[in-house]
């Protein structure tokens, strides 16, 4: 037997012990231990029943994602499966933590589920751009009918245990998965229940077989929101097949399936998002026995859009804060935007009746910044302006306590001059969260040229426990997300001077999977934004200038870059805005041509690409994949396509620096060269993946 599966006896019931961690994926070793068990315990006379449980802190929690892409090694999922169902004795999964992937496949397979009341089950496939591929669209659907099944397959939304045993997906709540497990394993015994094989069963799919339009309702609303992506198209394709194939074919039609998709680009992406995500909170060049300093309270300074939303995600986690504001007025007005929100989202069901209230109960409001002195991390989000964040940084400096950590979500400026102005800069790092920051996930955590290691560690370690993935970077303006963000903005301008409309350009980023348009998004954010920012920094775009000028600050004035109707949010193509584009050029004795889709997708995308390597030669960001997991979870960057350097190496980067070099010439744009770092690595015929770069700087 392997040592990632032991085999038990206890009475007559074999326990089939996985201990493979950190989560008991399904690697070759756990496949091959479980088969061998399973055959062992069912040629054992001395065994009744067979218990399948797992050691750690989880059940299975899927196929071993690690041996996707390399040659498969017998024996497969499904032949454990197989292996599982011919059984002649009972086999009962024992879930705790959570059953997801292979792992639920598995427990589908045997002939009893039983779960700890804390556990989650669920396919989650779909979010690696996959389908479940041992049997999953098949069984599941047998379990809790078709028309719930093909949500959870499509959606990857795992379930709670009393939810699964109300669908019919476990058999039984028990107090610990083991124990308990034995025990019903004795109860099946005394009444001497049959063995249930859910291949068997097909009475949950009666009804959809007589009336194909429940479970198409059911498909279309779940695969509605699907934005380019071919894994849940495929995942409700499978599970309709429970209607209308023969179980070992619908099976083989899976497996097809599956291999297809896992070997497509977008799953690749998908993988790709999923392991630079573990890996971004991973501070690395932090010491080993460098610990993060505790912090039981958080004191926020702002309750404007960034503040409210911050102090929101730390209540929700559980960790009181003290909300700062200048007066009474801008503090009750905060306070209610938060009550205001919680409220919504409990109408509609999102949270408990009397959540809104435990959470507000966990905020304190003050005026004054002497109101810091007990918090072990300040958060500043006051207005972006130097001279404010110094002053704000010198009060804070007077009264926090020793050791606080302080930290300023600005987006923009030096964090290392805000430090100086302290006299701990030691303590001091950017903590850059995202609008509405309650829900964005990501946090730019920004080191400082002498921000303290512990001090690094207490921000990305808080930022995980209020649910947050922390990407490490370094001091620059705009850091890596906004820094990219500018790049992409002026190249959008430049298009709209070479002959492109907003709505083109929109149309060809959201073909390529986001979900607005930089000119859209533009007009929802407000366009004044950017212009005053420009105008402190004098500097001059004309034509968004001139679409500001014309008082067109987007959908606060019901026109921008498109127009709005009254009380819509749509935006419509207005041929107002071409006529100032076609003005806006004469005047600068520029002539407007046609613009090519492809021509528009290389200008956007391919300037943030050489932008990001300019980042990393700089070491701002530490590695390719946390430039990609910020774009993923601060810009809306499409999953499928893994963030901007992991699409940089599946186009190419002989191509992309070939493609910057014909723009800076033909365009006249120097900046548009290809940096030292993309041109060494296209030389090389090298990927960006295959860089190691793991420090930042401050
Ligand atoms: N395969 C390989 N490694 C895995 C893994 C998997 N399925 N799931 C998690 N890991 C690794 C992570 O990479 C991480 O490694 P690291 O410590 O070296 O960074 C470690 O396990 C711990 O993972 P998390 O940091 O995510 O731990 P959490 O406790 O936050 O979450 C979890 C645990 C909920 C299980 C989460 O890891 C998760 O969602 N895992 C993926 C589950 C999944 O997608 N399963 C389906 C796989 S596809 C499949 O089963 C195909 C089948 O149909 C044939
Ligand atoms: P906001 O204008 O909505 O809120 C700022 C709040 O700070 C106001 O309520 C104001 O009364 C308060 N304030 C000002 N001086 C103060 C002081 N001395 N003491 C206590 N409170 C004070 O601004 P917003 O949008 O929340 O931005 C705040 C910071 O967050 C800025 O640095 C901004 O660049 C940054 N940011 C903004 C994002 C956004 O999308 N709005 C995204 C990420 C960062």
């Amino acid at each position: 037997m392997s040592d990632a599966v032991k085999l038990a006896l206890v009475d007559y019931c074999a326990l089939i012990i996985i201990d493979a961690p950190p989560v008991n994926a399904l690697s070759v070793a756990v496949r091959r231990g479980i088969f061998e068990s399973v055959q062992a315990a069912n040629a054992d006379a001395a065994v009744r029943t067979i218990v399948m449980t797992c050691a750690g802190r989880t059940f299975i929690a899927g196929a071993d994602i690690t041996e996707f892409g390399k040659p498969p090694q017998p024996p497969a999922l499904n032949e454990v499966i197989t292996a599982i169902e011919s059984c002649s004795k009972p086999v009962i999964a024992a879930i705790h933590g959570t059953a997801l992937g292979g792992g639920l496949e598995l427990a589908l397979g045997c002939h009893f589920r039983v779960a700890v009341k804390d556990a989650k089950l669920g396919l989650p496939e779909v979010k690696l751009g996959l389908l479940p591929g041992a049997g999953g669209t098949q069984r599941l659907p047998r379990a809790v009918g078709p028309e719930f099944g093909v949500r959870m397959i499509v959606t990857g939304e795992p379930i709670g245990a009393p939810e699964a045993l109300d669908h019919g997906l476990i058999d039984e709540i028990v107090e610990s998965q083991a124990d308990g497990a034995i025990a019903f394993a004795r109860k099946l015994v005394a009444e001497q229940r049959p063995l249930l094989l859910l291949r068997n069963d097909d009475s949950k799919l009666v009804a959809a077989k007589a009336d194909r339009s429940l479970f198409a309702a059911a498909a279309a609303a779940a695969t509605k929101k699907n934005r380019g992506l071919n894994a849940p198209l495929a995942c409700a394709e499978a599970v309709s097949w429970t209607l209308d194939t023969p179980f070992d074919e619908a099976l083989k039609k899976e497996r097809e399936a599956f291999l297809k998709l896992v070997a497509d680009d977008q799953a690749k992406a998908q993988r790709h998002a999923f392991f630079a995500e573990r890996e971004a909170v991973k501070v690395r060049d932090v010491a080993d026995g460098v610990k993060p300093r505790p912090v039981g309270r958080v004191a926020i300074i702002g309750a404007g859009t960034m503040g409210g939303g911050i102090a929101m995600s730390f209540a929700n986690a559980g960790i009181p804060v003290t909300l700062i504001e200048t007066g009474e007025e801008q503090l009750t007005r905060g306070l209610g935007t938060m009550r205001k929100n919680w409220d919504a989202t409990a109408a509609r069901g999102g949270i408990p009746a009397d959540e809104p209230a435990k959470r507000m109960a966990l905020i304190d409001g003050k005026v004054g910044l002497e109101n810091v002195r007990d918090a072990d991390l300040v958060i500043e989000a006051v207005f972006e302006t130097m001279a404010i964040k110094k002053a704000v940084f010198t009060a804070i400096d007077a009264n926090a306590r020793p050791g606080a950590v302080l930290a300023t979500n600005t987006s923009y400026l030096d964090i290392n001059e805000i430090a100086a102005v302290t006299r701990r800069p030691q303590d001091v790092l950017g903590m850059h969260f995202f609008s509405p920051a309650n829900i964005m996930k990501l946090c730019e955590v920004v080191r400082a040229k002498q921000t303290a290691p512990d001090a690094l560690l207490t921000a990305t370690t808080l930022a995980k426990r209020i649910g947050k993935t922390p990407v490490v970077v370094g001091v620059c303006h705009g850091f890596v997300g906004n820094r990219m963000l500018a790049v992409r903005g002026l190249q959008g301008e430049a298009l709209l001077k070479s002959g492109a409309l907003p709505e083109e350009v929109d149309a060809v980023l959201t073909r390529f999977g986001f979900s607005m348009g930089p000119f859209a998004m533009g007009d929802l954010a407000g366009l004044d934004i950017g212009w005053r920012s420009r105008q402190d920094r004098g500097i001059r775009w004309d034509i968004a200038d001139a679409i500001c000028e014309a008082g067109r600050l987007g959908q606060k004035t019901s026109k921008g870059y498109y127009r709005y109707e009254p009380g819509s949010r749509a935006p419509i193509p207005d041929p107002k805005v071409e006529q100032l584009i076609d003005a806006t050029c004469k005047r600068l004795g520029l002539t407007r041509r046609t613009i090519g889709d492809q021509e528009i997708l290389e200008r956007m995308i391919y300037p943030m690409i050489n932008e990001g390597a300019r980042i990393l030669e700089e070491k701002i960001a530490a590695r390719p994949g946390d430039i990609d997991v910020i774009w993923l979870y601060g810009y809306g960057w499409p999953i499928h396509r893994g963030g901007p350097m992991f699409y940089a190496d599946l186009v190419g980067l002989r191509t992309i620096v070939e493609r910057l070099e014909f723009y800076a010439r033909s365009l006249n744009e120097p900046a548009l060269k290809p940096t030292a770092l993309l041109g060494r690595l296209a030389d090389e015929g090298a990927t960006f993946a295959s860089l190691n770069t793991e420090k930042t700087r401050g």
